[in-house]
């Protein structure tokens, strides 16, 4: 059985899409059509999605999602901690980097380098039979773009 855990909030991957529902008030409840079973621990996937609050405005956003060995899943906020630009996963060195000021944070957001003042955010997560659901916090602005 998969464990979940996280709070916070992303996207790789072909076929990676994402419903969203919920407006009432922050935070937003976003379904990620992400398949939990294809999840690869210890390589983060970004699942995009749509975000609409109850207004009706709606925007792109996104949240990294980490499986662990133990089947618990973290979803990361895409912004960075810093000046929330957008940051991404390389492979290469097995680290979160934003290129605006060069932050890097670690497999569990932990701050390795650079200005960020604190360590990821967090989407709350849980487990609905196969679908993997996150709350967004009203608030949710998509990242700047990266440098
Ligand atoms: S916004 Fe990411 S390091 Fe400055």
């Amino acid at each position: 059985m998969l464990l979940l855990m996280g709070v916070g909030a992303l996207a790789a991957g072909g076929g990676l899409g994402v419903l969203l529902e919920g407006c009432a008030g922050p935070p937003v409840t976003v379904k990620l059509t992400v398949d939990p079973a294809t999840l690869v621990p210890g390589t983060p996937t970004e699942v995009p999605f749509t975000l609409t609050r109850s207004g009706g405005d709606s925007l792109p956003g996104s949240t990294w999602l980490v499986k662990h060995n133990d089947g618990s899943i973290t979803a990361f906020d895409p912004r960075c901690t810093h000046a929330l630009c957008q940051y991404g996963w390389n492979p290469d060195v097995a680290k979160f980097k934003c290129k605006c000021h060069e932050g890097t944070y670690a497999l569990d957001g932990t701050v390795l380098a650079g200005p960020p003042p604190r360590p990821l955010g967090q989407f709350p997560l849980r487990l609905v039979g196969d679908v993997i659901e996150v709350d967004v916090p009203g608030d949710f602005a998509t990242p700047k773009a990266s440098l």
